[in-house]
C-alpha cells in the first residue's frame, strides 16, 4: 500500500473561524446599464454558460437595473422562440436548476434575437440598424459589450466588421469579450491581438480563460499572499516538484471537428493549465490591481524554459484514447468519434515536464498532465515538498517518512489539504502521515458562483484582473510552440494510446519515474 493510500483517517477539519462568507453577494452591482451583444447567440456557450450566468446574477441582484441581451445567430428564430430555447438550456445547465417562472419571464423580457451571419454584410447591417432601437427601448445608455462566442476562426473577421460598421463608436462605454482559444499558434495569436488592438484599446479587451473565474483558482493567490506561513517555503529550497492535473471523464462531447484542430495542448494546457502554473509560481505582485498581477504572471510564462526538439522528445508525452469502459459503460475510441479522422494524430492526453528559469524555481520540475476519458474529473495542484534533511525516524515507519505535500483541489470537492507526519499513539515511536483538510463546502456557508458569473460581472464593472492580457497569451503560446513544431516536423514523436477509463499511457508514468517520482493517485 502506498504512503498516499495509507494517510491515516485522522483528518483534522479546518474551520473558518465561524465567519460565513457572503461570497458573490459582497460584489458591487454595476451601476451603469449595459447591452450585451452575443455573436454566436444561438450556440452552445450562450445556452450552457452565458444565459444561466446572467440569470443567476440577476437572482443575486447583481445585474444592472437596465440591461439587454442581443443574441445574433444563424438559426431562424424570433425573440419568443429564442427565449424558449434559452429557458430549456438554463433549466438543464444552470447551477441553480430550473429558473423560477416569474423571475425568468422578467429576465427574458430583456433578451432579443437577431438572425444574421456575423461574417456577412447583411447580418451586420441588421445589427447596426436594430441595436440603437433596442438600446433605446431598454435604456442601456449606449454602453455596449460585444461577446465573441462563435467559432474562433471567425473572431478576426467579426472584429474587423465591428470596426468598419461604426458599432464600436459607442455612445457610452465599449468593451469586447474574446473567448479562448486566442489564436491557434503564436503567429495567429499575434494577428488576432493586432486586429483587436486596431479596433479597440487594450483596456477595452477582455480575454476570457474561464479557469480564472473559478473561486479556487483565485484562492491560490489569497492562500499564497494573505498567509505568512507558506511563502517562506514556496521555492526551490523546500519544494521538490509540483504536479498539476486537469483530468476529465468526458470525451470530445460531439465537438470532434473542433477538437481535431485543437488537441489537449491547445485546448487545455496552453491556457487553463498555464494559468494555474502562473498563479502558483508568480512572485507577489505590488498590489492587487489588474496590471500588477498580470505583470507577474507574464514573467513566469516568459521564464518557462524553451524546449529544443530533443527536449520535446524527453519531456513531453502525447496520447489518444482507445475504446474502453467508463462508469460501467462502453466508450468509443477517439478515432471513432464523429468528425475525427480514422488516422488522427490529435492528442487527447498530454503530460509534460516544464522548468521555470528563475531564482525561485531553478531546477524544480513542474509536471502537468491533462486528458479526456480519464477515470474521474479532477483538477488539482499538488506541491510536493522535499524530505527532511536528517532522517531521524526512518526506522519508525514501515514506508519511511514521506515528505509533506500540499494539495489545492480546484474541482470538484474544492479545498486544500496538507499531509504531514504524526506520532501514532502507543508506547513506541511510530510515524504515520495524517492529513489536515479544508473543504469549501464545509468551510463556507454558500455555494460558489459559476466562473462565468464572476467574469461577466467583472466585464460590466470594467475590472480586467481575471482576464488575459495580450502579452500574457502570447507568452503562453511562445512556451508551447516548440512542442507544436516538434510534433509537426519531427518524426521521432510517437502518439501513445491509453484505454478510455485509465490514467493515461505508461509513457507518462515513465516521465516521472525517470526523476524518481510518480503521479499522484486521484
Ligand atoms: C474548455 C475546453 O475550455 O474547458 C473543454 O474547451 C474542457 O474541452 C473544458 O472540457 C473544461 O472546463 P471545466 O471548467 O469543466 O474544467
Amino acid at each position: 500500500m502506498s504512503a498516499e493510500q495509507e494517510v491515516a483517517s485522522a483528518t483534522a477539519a479546518m474551520s473558518t473561524d465561524g465567519q460565513a462568507s457572503r461570497g458573490s453577494h459582497d460584489a458591487p452591482k454595476p451601476s451603469d446599464p449595459h447591452a450585451l451583444i452575443i455573436f454566436g447567440g444561438s450556440g452552445d456557450l450562450a445556452g450552457r454558460k452565458l444565459i444561466p450566468a446572467l440569470y443567476n446574477l440577476r437572482q443575486d441582484g447583481l445585474l444592472p437595473d437596465r440591461f439587454a441581451v442581443v443574441g445574433q445567430g444563424r438559426r431562424p428564430m424570433d425573440d419568443a422562440s429564442y427565449r424558449t430555447t434559452l429557458l430549456e438550456a438554463a433549466s438543464k445547465f444552470s447551477r441553480s436548476g430550473a429558473p423560477e417562472p416569474e423571475s425568468w419571464d422578467d429576465f427574458a423580457q430583456s433578451v432579443h434575437y437577431l438572425r444574421g451571419d456575423s461574417s456577412d454584410d447583411e447580418g451586420f447591417d441588421r445589427l447596426t440598424e436594430e441595436l440603437p432601437r433596442l438600446e433605446q427601448a431598454h435604456g442601456t445608455g449606449g454602453n455596449r459589450i460585444f461577446y465573441l462566442a462563435t467559432q474562433p476562426s471567425l473572431f478576426p473577421e467579426i472584429i474587423r466588421r465591428l470596426g468598419a460598421s461604426g458599432l464600436t463608436e459607442c455612445p457610452g462605454t465599449c468593451r469586447i469579450v474574446i473567448e479562448k482559444p486566442f489564436g491557434r499558434d503564436l503567429e495567429s495569436a499575434e494577428a488576432l491581438h493586432a486586429i483587436a488592438n486596431s479596433v479597440f484599446d487594450e483596456s477595452q479587451v477582455y480575454r476570457i480563460d474561464h479557469y480564472l473565474g473559478k473561486e479556487t483558482v483565485q484562492n491560490v493567490l489569497v492562500f499564497r499572499f494573505a498567509n505568512s506561513i507558506f511563502e517562506p517555503v514556496w521555492n526551490r529550497r523546500y519544494v521538490s516538484h509540483v504536479q498539476i492535473t486537469v483530468a476529465e471523464e468526458v470525451g470530445v462531447e460531439g465537438r470532434g471537428r473542433y477538437y481535431e484542430e485543437a488537441g489537449a495542448l491547445r485546448d487545455i494546457m496552453q491556457n487553463h493549465m498555464m494559468q494555474l502554473l502562473a498563479v502558483v509560481a508568480m512572485e507577489p505582485p505590488v498590489d492587487f490591481g489588474a496590471d500588477a498581477i498580470r505583470d507577474e504572471k507574464v514573467k513566469v510564462l516568459r521564464a518557462l524554459r524553451r524546449m529544443t526538439v530533443a527536449d520535446v522528445r524527453k519531456h513531453v508525452v502525447r496520447a489518444s484514447y482507445s475504446a474502453g469502459r467508463l462508469n460501467g459503460a462502453d466508450v468509443t475510441a477517439y478515432r471513432s468519434e464523429d468528425g475525427v479522422a480514422a488516422d488522427s494524430l490529435t492528442e487527447t492526453y498530454i503530460a509534460a515536464r516544464w522548468f521555470i528559469d528563475s531564482w525561485r524555481w531553478q531546477g524544480v520540475p513542474f509536471y502537468m498532465r491533462t486528458g479526456k476519458r480519464l477515470p474521474k474529473r479532477a483538477t488539482e495542484i499538488a506541491i510536493q515538498f522535499r524530505s527532511v534533511p536528517h532522517r531521524l525516524f526512518s526506522d519508525s515507519s514501515p514506508d519511511g517518512v514521506p515528505p509533506n505535500r500540499l494539495v489545492m483541489r480546484i474541482q470538484p470537492n474544492e479545498g486544500i489539504s496538507i499531509t504531514f507526519e504524526a506520532k501514532q499513539p502507543g508506547p513506541s515511536v511510530r510515524v504515520r502521515p495524517v492529513r489536515m483538510d479544508f473543504g469549501y463546502g464545509q468551510g463556507f456557508a454558500e455555494e460558489s458562483p459559476d466562473a462565468y458569473e464572476r467574469l461577466l460581472l467583472d466585464v460590466m464593472l470594467g475590472d480586467q484582473t481575471l482576464f488575459i492580457r495580450g502579452d500574457e497569451a502570447e507568452a503562453a503560446w511562445a512556451a508551447v510552440m516548440p512542442v507544436l513544431s516538434a510534433w509537426r516536423f519531427d518524426e521521432g514523436h510517437p502518439l501513445h494510446f491509453y484505454q478510455a477509463g485509465t490514467w493515461g499511457p505508461d509513457a507518462a508514468d515513465d516521465l516521472l519515474a525517470s526523476d524518481g517520482f510518480r503521479w499522484r493517485r486521484l
